[in-house]
């Protein structure tokens, strides 16, 4: 999730009395070298500089299951290597703050993230905490007014990392955007800056194997999403960056069942690792409306209520379609015939069929689309308003005017 993340003011032009939008203005960066494919992990050791002392991050464990974690050691034997495991899922500042210390105190100059969005984001709060004088939850928490995500202006300098990917889901592996949470507060915030992209990223798919179904849906659901967010919302006159994300979500929907019937289908892996990739790392959004509604939204479901991120998203997403069917029902039309085959039926009735074969896309990948599925009652919406209204996130969507009464909404519309 990178600072172009913020939908910004949008160029109205006029034609023949009709207005329309045209591509905005942009600039593209985008650094991270990928290194995709099987058995492609040693080729670590080239990339980081022998002299470098090595900080690994992980999580849970999991790449000690499934030898990921031995192939990275295998890689490093010449560099001088220290670990710091336990970043935990939705990465929690008070364990990162743990991590810092490890790098100031043992003069880390390189880390090294092995795992998925959660491990990639912490270490990039970790590398840009490192040689931050103030508290770097700053970082994160300030925003320009209006901005849903910080853009760390006071960031100077980050330690030098790279990544392997095992999750596919967040493209955290080829974007300068990380979300990081708080155990003492319902607090989970975005911040971004182009100090944060990875040197360069790993992707073997070999590595998705080992993945739980819950894992794989909730990353699938979450590419999709990210896709959607960058191109569910008005016609900007930017056919290419809507063939793309259209391709990339009709690839889902293709590789999704494959995946799910056989967790150790390469083909199928390989190309839904590449969508996550490509599917937030800035090619699809160049001077495009952008919505981020539904992540913002979702990323405080899972700080009050603990949903996962692929989660929340499912919920969000078929009733903000729903509420915001006017605003978007170019768009919803467009996805509606190229991206879901629906020919037949009246603008709304398209629009109702758009919006229930989504929810059905998500509900097939096993993973439930109603607040009530996970145990939230009407009486739970005013807790998450309230966060959003904590957090300045009350002008939401591509035309700024998902207020904290849209949102109520929303969410009311998904119990
Ligand atoms: O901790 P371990 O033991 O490694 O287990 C993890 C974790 O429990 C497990 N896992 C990962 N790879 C595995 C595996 N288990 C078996 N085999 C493997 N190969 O999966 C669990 C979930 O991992 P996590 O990293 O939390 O998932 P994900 O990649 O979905 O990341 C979610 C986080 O990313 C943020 C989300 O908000 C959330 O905090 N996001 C980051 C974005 C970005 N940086 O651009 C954008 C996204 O919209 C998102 O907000
Ligand atoms: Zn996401």
């Amino acid at each position: 999730m990178c600072s172009d993340c913020n939908a910004g003011a949008l160029n109205i032009y006029l034609f023949k009395g009709e207005a329309f939008m045209a591509m905005q203005n942009f600039v593209f960066y985008n650094p991270v070298k990928i290194i995709f494919g099987e058995n492609q992990i040693a080729e670590i050791a080239n990339e980081i500089p022998k002299e470098s002392k090595v900080l690994i991050t992980y999580g849970g464990g999991s790449i000690k299951k499934n030898g990921v974690y031995d192939q990275v050691i295998k890689a490093l034997e010449n560099h001088t290597v220290l670990e710091f495991a336990g970043i935990e899922p939705n990465p929690k500042y008070e364990t990162l703050m743990q991590a810092i210390e490890v790098c100031r105190k043992e003069s880390i100059d390189f880390v090294l993230a092995v795992g998925g969005g959660s491990v990639i984001d912490g270490t990039k709060f970790i590398v840009a905490g490192v040689n931050y004088a103030g508290d770097p939850w700053e970082l994160v928490a300030k925003r320009e007014p209006g901005a849903f995500i910080s853009s760390a202006p006071d960031l100077t300098s980050a330690v030098p990392f790279g990544t392997v990917l095992t999750l596919p889901a967040t493209s955290s592996e080829m974007n300068c955007g990380a979300v990081i949470s708080r155990k003492d507060s319902a607090d989970k915030l975005a911040f971004s800056n182009p100090l944060l992209f990875p040197k360069f990223s790993v992707l073997d798919p070999v590595t998705t194997f080992t993945l739980p179904d819950n894992q794989t849906s909730n990353g699938i659901i979450d590419i999709y999403i990210h896709v959607i967010e960058q191109y569910l919302t008005i016609p900007m006159n930017a056919p290419i960056q809507d063939w793309m994300a259209e391709g990339i979500l009709k690839t889902l929907i293709e590789e999704a069942p494959k995946v799910m019937q056989n967790g150790k289908d390469y083909d199928a892996r390989a190309n839904i690792m590449w969508a996550g990739a490509i599917g937030l790392n800035g090619w699809i959004s160049p001077g495009v409306a952008q919505d981020w509604a539904t992540h913002m939204l979702g990323h405080e479901l899972t700080a009050k209520y603990g949903l996962d991120h692929g989660q929340t998203l499912a919920v969000v997403l078929p009733s903000l379609m729903d509420v915001k069917r006017e605003q978007k029902s170019e768009k919803i039309l467009q996805y509606a015939r190229r991206v879901l085959g629906i020919t037949s039926g009246s603008d709304e009735e398209v629009i109702d069929q758009a919006i229930n074969k989504t929810r059905e896309f998500f509900e097939g990948l096993g993973v439930k689309t109603r607040l009530s599925d996970y145990g939230i009652t009407a009486d739970g919406i005013a807790d998450i308003v309230a966060q959003l209204d904590k957090h300045g996130l009350t002008a939401l969507g591509e035309h700024g005017d998902i207020d904290l009464k849209a949102s109520e909404e929303i969410l009311r519309r998904a119990l």
